[in-house]
């Protein structure tokens, strides 16, 4: 097929796709899980019965919003980078008056819209500002008071699946973008059993299966390559070494797919890793971010499971 490459952003993707599948452990930004599909893939696996990571998190958020409220401030200009859905941000705009103007950012843009009208007509008194950008690349935060505080909403424990160097430019951009005054609320994922974490990333549905090979079908969309989801199978497994669960596509056949005109061979039994989400101790989490941010305060629930932190600035 020829080249179909369109616009700037499906540039950036055929370059990071090329660079992933021609390295000898092949990979895949895991950004590109999320086209409208993949958005809503994940809204299912958060509801799945073994998916402990969301409504542990929904429950501290429900649980301890009075007092993240505090620790929040008078008022507050919220950004999310990665918003999804917003589901767990409605818990914060329902209950905090403080909060003036919220910022949601995706890369999934008509996703990102529909979202936002939405919380426009729910929270009327809260301006919503949606941003559809990569939080990876630069962008511009558009303005609303001067005056408000910037907090960054961070949740999901996404922080999780950032290798070092995407974490150590993350907080460098967050810490600066929310300045010396400014705050991130941030949700991380604990170390637990290892069988609680296999069992979150393989479910019995299949669901989680099904968002692993969507990000295959998402690059055919976008950039015309000829992937056959079906040539691969999902493995999710636990690496203790680097504490964290990685989720791979296993080519159950040898084949050739080309992406662009340059064909590129799959072997059986090699794999396309396309995710990693870590798991914290608290101490561990502390020291990640301490060239960044202080930690001041951190909810958890009653298994130790999950944490919401809160975060200045160094
Ligand atoms: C796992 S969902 C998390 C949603 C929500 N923050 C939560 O915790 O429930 C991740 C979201 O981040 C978005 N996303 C992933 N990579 C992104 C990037 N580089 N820039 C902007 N959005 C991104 C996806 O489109 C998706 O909607």
């Amino acid at each position: 097929m020829s080249n179909s490459v369109e616009s700037a952003s499906d540039t950036v993707m055929l370059k990071e796709v090329f660079e992933g599948l021609t390295k000898p452990q092949k990979s895949l930004p895991s950004k590109y899980f999320y086209d409208k599909k993949g958005s809503h893939l994940f809204d299912e696996i958060t509801e799945l019965e073994e998916y402990y990571p969301t409504r542990t998190e929904i429950w501290i958020l429900e649980n301890y919003v009075d007092e993240i409220a505090s620790y929040l401030g008078e008022e507050v200009e919220l950004v999310e980078p990665g918003s999804g859905s917003s589901e767990k941000t409605r818990i914060l705009l329902a209950n905090m008056p403080n909060i003036c103007c919220y910022v949601p950012m995706d890369i999934s843009g008509d996703y990102l819209f529909k979202v936002a009208e939405q919380l426009q007509a729910d929270y009327p008194n809260i301006k919503i500002m949606p941003l559809q950008a990569d939080y990876t690349q630069p962008f511009d935060l558009p303005e609303y008071s001067p005056t408000a505080r910037k907090v960054v909403f961070f949740p999901g424990s996404t922080i999780g699946n950032f290798r070092k160097e995407r974490i150590e430019l993350f907080m460098k951009v967050m810490s600066e973008m929310v300045g010396k005054e400014g705050a991130l609320l941030i949700g991380a994922d604990l170390k637990k059993d290892q069988e609680v974490l296999e069992a979150a990333y393989n479910d019995s549905k299949e669901i989680t299966a099904a968002f692993n090979k969507n990000i295959l079908s998402h690059i055919n969309h976008k950039l015309g390559s000829d992937f056959n989801t079906g040539l691969f199978d999902h493995k999710s497994i636990w690496n203790e070494k680097d504490s964290r669960i990685e989720m791979h596509l296993i080519v159950n056949k040898s084949h050739s797919v080309q992406v662009n005109g340059t064909v590129i061979d799959f072997e059986k039994g090699e794999t396309i890793h396309t995710e990693n989400s870590h798991k914290y101790t608290l101490e561990g989490f502390a020291e990640m971010v301490s060239p960044w941010f202080e930690v001041k305060k951190v909810w958890t629930d009653e298994r130790d499971y999950f944490s919401v932190q809160y975060l200045e600035p160094k």
